[in-house]
């Protein structure tokens, strides 16, 4: 009982915080320095104190040849170097030069190299500088008609982050989810000889074997100055969700990958249940101007993403499985009224199907944007607070 009404409270909060939500703070600089020192950290919070990574020094460099001339530096010096962009969002530590001290290492951020991104629409291609944001280029492409097929969910990611770990969406069809099976080309950064001037930019087109390995290559190879993306005509999608029974689940996948194209399934094991996103593309045509704003990446109070946290903790230690499966039927029940964050008309969830652009529909990020004017909401696994954290 006491539990119960714990949660009617919190279900309260959660339904007010996500009306009235207006201010919040942005994710912080994943970069912090201080006259002797830096510290990059992870966004998400995986790591990120002083003994995680300290480097000796940041650079920012705002065009290729500046990004030339910072690889040429730490190949003339013999430093130890790594790339990570305004984002920092990959969970493991590669983006770190070195574990081992800061001596002898440079770090170089994308976040200031972002102002490129041409449209080739006759070749439907897109180039942009790495660290060019995901929803920059997403926003450009479909103004200009044309879609990206594939694309993460979270759109916190630079461009050339994002194709680095192999990041992606969800898809059977055509060449795949994942955005690096639609890189067409790119240019990378490698170190030269001195007559070379120490580093040089290498381009890597469509043809060339090379680019297999250097389009999901975890920042080890080189550093990515620029990336060309295949497009496709403008379209929309159409998703449902199914909240239903699990049975069946390991015979149904396979049939539901095949029939919908941008198919999706999150299985809740525990309670049963597999929510079947009917997802297809449909003609610029049909009516609709929904969006996806994807609940888990939407700004929560902060308020409420300790709580969660909190509770989920009390419950594992007193071993309340009551408690743990109460909360896990409000989570469930609550991202069902709200269609998971489909919104019809861009504000609210009125009944499926939802149909709008693939721009809209495929990734979504909204707890990135929040003003810094006040305090009370952040992305629900921001480090500041003690919020949401999955264990991967
Ligand atoms: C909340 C959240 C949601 C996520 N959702 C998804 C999802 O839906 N689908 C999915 O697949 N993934 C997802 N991810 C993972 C995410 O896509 C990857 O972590 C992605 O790499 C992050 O991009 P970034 O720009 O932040 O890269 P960073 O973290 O800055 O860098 C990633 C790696 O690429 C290297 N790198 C970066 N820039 C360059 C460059 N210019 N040249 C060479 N190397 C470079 C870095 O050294 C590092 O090793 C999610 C992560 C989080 C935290
Ligand atoms: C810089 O930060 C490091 C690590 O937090 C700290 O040890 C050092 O004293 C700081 N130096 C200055 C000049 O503030
Ligand atoms: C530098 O590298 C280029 C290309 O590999 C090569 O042609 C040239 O001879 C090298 N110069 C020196 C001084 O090693
Ligand atoms: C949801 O899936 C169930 C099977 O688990 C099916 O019987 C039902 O018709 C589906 N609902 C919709 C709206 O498609
Ligand atoms: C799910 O479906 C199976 C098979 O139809 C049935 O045996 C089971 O009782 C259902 N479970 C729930 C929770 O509805």
């Amino acid at each position: 009982m006491y539990y119960f009404r714990w949660l009617l409270g919190f279900l309260h909060l959660l339904v007010w915080g996500s009306i009235i939500l207006v201010h919040a703070i942005p994710p912080p600089d994943p970069v912090q320095c201080n006259r002797t020192i830096c510290t990059l950290s992870n966004s998400y919070g995986a790591w990120g104190d002083r003994k995680d990574c300290s480097v000796k020094s940041v650079v920012y460099p705002t065009t290729e040849e500046e990004l030339r001339s910072a690889v040429a530096h730490a190949n003339k010096n013999k430093l130890k170097v790594k790339v990570v962009s305004q984002f920092s969002h990959t969970i493991p530590k590669l983006a770190c030069p070195s574990s081992l001290g800061h001596h002898d290492s440079l770090l170089i951020s994308t976040a200031k190299y972002d102002s490129s991104i041409e449209i080739d629409s006759v070749n439907l291609a897109v180039t942009a500088d790495a660290g060019v944001a995901l929803r920059d280029v997403i926003d450009k492409v479909e103004e200009a008609g044309l879609s990206l097929a594939a694309a993460p969910y979270w759109e916190g990611v630079s461009v050339a982050g994002m194709i680095s770990t192999g990041a992606h969406g969800s898809s059977w069809w055509g060449k795949g989810g994942a955005v690096h099976d639609h890189v067409i080309g790119l240019s990378m950064i490698v170190p030269g000889n001195e007559s070379e001037g120490y580093a040089k930019v290498k381009q890597i087109a469509a043809q060339d074997q090379l680019l297999n390995a250097a389009k999901v290559s975890l920042g080890i190879l080189g550093v990515i100055s620029k990336v060309k993306l295949s497009l496709e005509r403008g379209f929309k999608r159409s998703i449902t969700y199914n909240f239903t029974n699990d049975s069946s689940i390991e015979n149904n996948f396979m049939e539901h990958g095949k029939k919908y194209e941008f198919g999706d399934i999150t299985w809740y094991p525990s309670k049963h249940t597999a929510v079947y996103r009917y997802d297809s593309r449909v003609p610029m045509e049909t009516p609709g101007d929904g969006i996806n704003d994807f609940l888990g990446f939407q700004s929560n109070e902060i308020l409420i993403s300790k709580s969660v946290r909190a509770s989920e903790k009390l419950f594992e230690s007193t071993k309340s499985v009551n408690g743990e499966c109460t909360l896990a039927d409000t989570t469930l029940w609550y991202k069902k009224q709200i269609g998971n964050g489909l919104k019809n008309n861009g504000q609210i969830f009125t009944g499926y199907p939802v149909v709008g652009r693939q721009g809209k529909m495929q990734t979504s990020g909204s707890c990135l944007y929040s003003p810094k004017t006040r305090i009370d909401a952040s992305c629900a696994w921001d480090p500041r607070i003690k919020g949401l954290f999955f264990y991967e």
